[in-house]
């Protein structure tokens, strides 16, 4: 797709000290930067509350900041910082500091001859996404002379009715939805955007990718990391409200969507809406819930979930999901879907398999009638070690007869070189020039939450797993139940 020119702005981080715009968004604008994909058009202006910073001591910090990252502070740094870069403090967000920020954006428009477009980026935790959002509305930044864009991060509410109100106060702030970027850095990764490529640039796939031939599909997003330093927000969150509501709901609707008219946004978030409204309620029996105990992450002892520094001793914050959908659909009627999230897994792992269906005969002895021994299937590896492999049989050399599962494997690294670019460096890329296919829309929000809400009201059990394991036991039977195989762990 043909992205439009990329005009000039001023892209304001809210958040311009926090961890996401030290951890992301400045090593990809720096990327982007240094790439000359950004030719000096952007201007960044970080905001915080810190009220020692200046525009000089906000440079250092980037500097130290990208060379934590392994860049090295050369003159094509020091250029950006000075040339691009200022900072604005925004002290408590009176009224009085939304004036001064507004001049300082204006300031930088005049000294730069910028046409008034403008990006906000909210780069804060959620409990001040209201205020921000009014706070800009108020001192009229809602609206410009050129274009204004709202980039509001997850998690976008924490059920049905909060992302309601998310939702309602933006539009009664006077965001319209084309201005609004929500971001789900999952569907900025290449491999997963990938998914829309293989799936409608090939002819081969599209006539099996049904319910005649698939018997199901498995999402796995596991992870080897534990709750970190996040725990204020994790154990409030859960993995259903972390991964699975965002994440793992995307990566179904990509895998499941018919084909849009066409690749823009509006098509393409369009079927992925019909996908999130087919999805039938799901059952309690349908769920399975875990949570790390102590255990091993390759050599290396780990603390239980409940051990962790600011996790409740008694927490019953469920760090692993698992969970079996069906989408009522012509196309997928019948077809299981597993999701399965975890922390402090066995291995860091995003990957779908799509199982297809046994023939129905075999004629190779003795199996004469039912499956053939691992019968045929497509895993897409979307991280790490990126890439395509699709299992089939073939015969084993000699007499008599065997059959021999082998695989046909496709490396995004074979082909096209270790570096993949960050999830981070497209989205923001696609926010300056205005592209909101990798964006979720409004009614994915409400849909997803519809969804997994009355599940969150559901009193479910959370079983122990062992740190680096493949999640409880009690997960075992959830495809096995009502599947011919069990989960594919690698
Ligand atoms: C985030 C979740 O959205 O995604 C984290 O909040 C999770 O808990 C992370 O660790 C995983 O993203 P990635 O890109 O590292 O797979």
């Amino acid at each position: 797709m043909v992205k439009s020119e990329l005009e000039a702005h001023v892209f304001v981080i809210f958040g311009g000290t926090g961890d996401l715009t030290k951890r992301l968004i400045l090593p990809a604008l720096f990327q982007l930067s240094a790439h000359s994909i950004l030719q000096g058009k952007s201007k960044l202006l970080a905001v915080a509350r810190n009220t020692e910073l200046d525009d000089i001591g906000y440079r250092r910090l980037v500097g130290e900041v990208l060379e934590g990252h392994g860049f090295s502070m050369d003159m094509q740094m020091k250029n950006w910082c000075d040339e691009c870069i200022h900072y604005q403090s925004i002290g408590q967000g009176d009224e009085k500091e939304y004036r001064a920020l507004t001049q300082r954006i204006e300031e930088i428009e005049h000294v730069y001859g910028l046409p008034g477009n403008r990006v906000f980026y909210l780069a804060i935790p959620p409990q001040a996404f209201a205020k921000t959002v009014s706070g800009l509305a108020d001192a009229g930044l809602n609206t410009s002379s050129g274009w204004s864009r709202l980039v509001a991060e997850k998690p976008f509410g924490t059920d049905l009715k909060t992302a309601t109100a998310a939702l309602e106060s933006l539009e009664k702030q006077g965001f319209s939805e084309d201005q609004v970027y929500r971001i789900d850095h999952f569907l900025g990764k290449e491999t997963v955007q990938n998914l829309l490529v293989l799936r409608f640039a090939n002819t081969l796939f599209e006539p099996l990718w049904n319910r005649d031939h698939i018997e199901s599909v498995q999402i796995t997003v596991s992870e080897e990391l534990g709750v970190e330093k996040r725990a204020a927000y994790y154990d409030r969150a859960g993995a259903l409200r972390d991964m699975v509501q965002s994440h793992l709901l995307q990566l179904l609707t990509l895998i499941a969507m018919e084909p849009p008219a066409s690749f823009d946004a509006e098509p393409i978030r369009q079927e992925k809406v019909k996908i999130l409204g087919q999805i039938a309620e799901i059952g309690r029996d349908d769920v399975v819930y875990g949570q790390y105990g102590p255990g091993k992450i390759g050599s290396a002892a780990v603390k239980a979930y409940r051990g962790e520094p600011g996790v409740a001793p008694d927490s019953d914050t469920e760090t692993f999901a698992a969970l079996r959908l069906e989408i009522e659909s012509w196309r997928w009627q019948g077809v299981a879907f597993y999701l399965r999230t975890g922390k402090r897994m066995a291995k860091r792992l995003t990957e779908i398999t799509v199982n297809f269906k046994c023939p129905p005969v075999s004629v190779f002895s003795p199996i004469k009638a039912g499956c053939t021994p691992n019968p045929n299937k497509l895993v897409l590896r979307l991280q790490p070690d990126e890439g395509v492999d699709l299992h089939f049989h073939v015969k084993e050399q000699g007499q008599p007869i065997r059959l021999s599962n082998q695989r046909l494997s496709f490396k995004y690294a074979d082909a096209f070189g270790e570096h993949i670019h960050s999830a981070y460096e497209t989205l923001l890329l696609d926010i300056i020039t205005g592209d909101q296919t990798l964006f979720v829309s409004r009614e994915e929000v409400l849909l997803s939450w519809r969804l997994l809400t009355d599940l969150l009201e559901k009193k479910i059990p959370v079983h122990s797993y062992a740190a680096g394991s493949w999640g409880p036991v009690e997960a075992d039977d959830l495809p096995v139940k009502n599947d011919s195989r069990g989960w594919l762990n690698p």
